[in-house]
């Protein structure tokens, strides 16, 4: 058994990561950390009372290199960064949840902050797993994806060869709350969201600019890529609606169930996808049509599995040298 941890453990990708590794076959659970520490995880998340007695530290980059091999750090952007720099030195491996390791230094200092860690920007390996399974293999830092471009890029990259790169890409993405992280905010309080829905950061969301930057890196195509977030009332899930148009006449389903032929987290579907569908799971659904040159892409993930906390196992996996889908959630909660 391989042992890893867990910083960040208080948060909802945290809890992700930990229910899936209670029941992981390869990885056993050494150690949970939040900021303050010094409480038991079942004070943190009520839900794994009986479950699991565990006692969460604080949070502390020695204490992580003497109890794991491998650790997530399901933190915000910025405190990840200052913490993996220092567990870099110790050669732990790690998988970072947010965005401080996903950009190219001058797109994140842009949209974020000034990086504390320029050296270890370049060794990091980008988690969208179907892209990267080989270079995440060797990896001993990798960046997990946005949720939102986890959908996205997932949905559009099989068709950059057959659209127009010089004209506009549109999309339109939904999200469940629980995108947003624990902590409360005024939009994401009960009676905002509550039978409403509304769009917000729109065309200035710091996932845009990760969503070109991949496309550009995958396919060498620049694209001018506008994104429209809005939120749902829902708990998980994601959908996600591209519109591009074609310059080749092409088969839609033909060209995706071709591109993921040998993918098995991917399903390509015969009509429109749903979130709930693949709630509680690492499947991203996808569906497209066309009219004419015009492209309709349409994809759904769980924010906070395949968007987040089972892709960064899925990537944890490989770089153990496990089956991808070792421990991977493929049942949904449907109904
Ligand atoms: N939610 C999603 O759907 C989703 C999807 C993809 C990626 N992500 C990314 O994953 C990361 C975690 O997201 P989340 O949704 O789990 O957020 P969350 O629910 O807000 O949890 C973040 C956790 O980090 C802890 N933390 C903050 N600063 C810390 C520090 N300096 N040292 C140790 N712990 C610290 C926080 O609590 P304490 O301060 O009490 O420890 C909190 O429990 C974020 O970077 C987010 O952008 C989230």
């Amino acid at each position: 058994m391989i042992r890893v941890g867990i910083v960040g453990a208080g948060g909802y990708t945290g809890l992700e990561l930990i229910k899936m590794l209670l029941v992981h076959p390869g990885f056993k659970l050494t150690y949970l950390a939040t900021t303050a520490g010094d409480t038991l995880i079942e004070s943190l998340h009520p839900s794994l009372a009986d479950v699991l007695t565990f006692e969460v530290e604080k949070a502390d980059a020695a204490r992580v290199a003497q109890s794991c091999e491998l650790v997530f750090l399901a933190l915000p952007h910025q405190a990840s960064m200052g913490f993996a720099r220092e567990l870099m030195g110790y050669g732990t491996k790690i998988v970072d949840l947010s965005a401080d390791y996903r950009l190219e230094l001058e797109t994140y200092e842009k949209h974020y902050c000034p990086h504390e860690d320029p050296e270890h920007l370049t060794d990091a390996v980008y988690g969208l797993i179907e892209y990267y399974r080989e270079e995440i293999r060797q990896a001993s830092l990798v960046a997990g994806p946005g949720c939102y471009p986890t959908a996205t890029l997932l949905g559009i990259l099989p068709f950059i060869p057959y659209i127009d790169t010089s004209a506009p890409l549109f999309v339109d993405a939904k999200s469940g709350v629980s995108g947003a992280g624990k902590k409360l905010s005024e939009t994401t309080h009960f009676v905002t969201i509550n039978e409403n829905i509304f769009a917000y950061n729109a065309l200035k969301h710091r996932h845009q600019p990760e969503i070109a930057e991949k496309i550009a890196k995958i396919h060498g195509a620049r694209m001018n890529v506008n994104f429209v977030p809005h939120l749902i009332p829902a708990t998980r899930g994601e959908l996600i609606s591209v519109y591009a148009t074609l310059k080749e006449d092409i088969d839609p389903l033909a060209v995706l169930k071709a591109h993921y032929a040998k993918d098995p987290f991917i399903r390509i579907r015969e009509n429109p996808v749903d979130i709930k569908s693949v709630a509680g799971t690492h499947f991203c659904d996808i569906f497209a049509a066309k009219n004419g040159n015009a492209l309709f892409v349409n994809s759904a993930i769980d924010n906070l599995l395949r968007g987040a906390s089972s892709q960064a196992l899925a990537a944890a996996n490989l770089m153990c040298g496990y089956d991808e889908g070792m421990g991977i959630p493929t049942i949904a909660y449907v109904p």
